[in-house]
């Protein structure tokens, strides 16, 4: 049965999307089966794959509203084992957001759990905040990515959001781990990011992945390309890296680390 991984944070533009897509097509380039499921109202993952939202039939949004069987809003990405569920869930569309605003908490995990075993993977791309939507994201996950860009206040946001996963796990899912903290965008040429890389790594001890992605001007062109990098220059460092990522996830390294108890908090300084 598929492991259902949550690519979550609440903050804006670090790179969740370009890690659902990209370690998606790893994960799928190494064999496994993988499905992306797209629950941001932006609708980037669709772009990723060269599709815009007039192409799109059947989305998330049907199965949210119980219009379809989940099966029915499944796209092939172009990339062989790997699959995605667009967003139809347009934001300007207020009636249809409301609707999402009160679907029940555990929606997506139910319908999940009828295609989990078609799958090896199940990514979910969450949007940048802590709404109905990222619960129900957080609910139906085994396990947690958790992207982050390697600033300066890159762990100020992420106290909220500790504190979000251990309510959710003490009270919705006791199983929830995290696969790892992933350090995005990182550019080793500045001796900031390298004090930055270690006060992270400090704070968030072995929970960060030994794989870290460089900031790398091919990954912001996958929309441009329509196609996950590693179909339209594989050698670059962005494929790499997001390539050595799902090594490390599916390797004898790839660890869970629980999300902390109450009474275990991970300190943010
Ligand atoms: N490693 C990278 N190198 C260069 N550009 C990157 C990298 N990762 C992401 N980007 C670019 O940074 C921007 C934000 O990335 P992305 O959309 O993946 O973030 P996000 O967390 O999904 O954003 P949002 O919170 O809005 O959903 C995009 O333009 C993307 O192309
Ligand atoms: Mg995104």
């Amino acid at each position: 049965m598929g492991e259902v991984i949550a690519i979550a944070s609440q903050k804006g533009g670090v790179g969740k999307t370009t890690t659902s897509v990209n370690l998606g097509a790893s994960l799928a380039s190494l064999g496994h089966r993988t499905l992306l499921v797209d629950i941001d109202p932006q609708g980037s993952v669709a772009s990723s794959f060269g599709f815009t939202r007039y192409d799109i039939k059947a989305g998330i949004l049907d199965v949210f509203l119980d219009a379809l069987p989940i099966e029915e809003a499944v796209h092939p990405t172009g990339v062989e084992n790997f699959d995605f569920i667009p967003t139809n869930l347009w934001s300007d569309e207020n009636e249809r957001r409301k609707l999402i605003g009160v679907a029940s908490k555990i929606k997506l995990k139910d319908e999940l759990a009828g295609i989990r075993e078609m799958y090896d993977f199940i990514l979910i791309d969450c949007p940048p905040s802590l709404g109905n939507l990222t619960f129900n994201a957080l609910i139906a996950a085994d396990s947690l990515i958790v992207p982050i860009q390697c600033e300066y206040y890159a762990l100020k946001a992420l106290g909220r959001f500790l504190k979000l996963t251990r309510i959710i796990k003490n009270e919705n899912n006791p199983n929830l781990r995290y696969r790892g903290f992933l350090l995005t965008m990182v550019d080793l040429r500045t001796n900031l990011t390298r004090i930055v890389i270690e006060k992270i790594r400090y704070t968030l001890q072995g929970m960060v992945f030994k794989t870290m992605i460089p900031r790398n001007i091919k990954l912001a062109e996958v929309p441009y390309h329509g196609q996950p990098v590693l179909s339209f220059d594989r050698n670059c460092k962005g494929a790499t890296s997001y390539y050595e990522l799902a090594r490390e996830i599916v390797g004898e390294n790839g660890n869970f680390v629980p999300v902390a108890d109450d009474n275990q908090e991970v300190k943010v300084i």
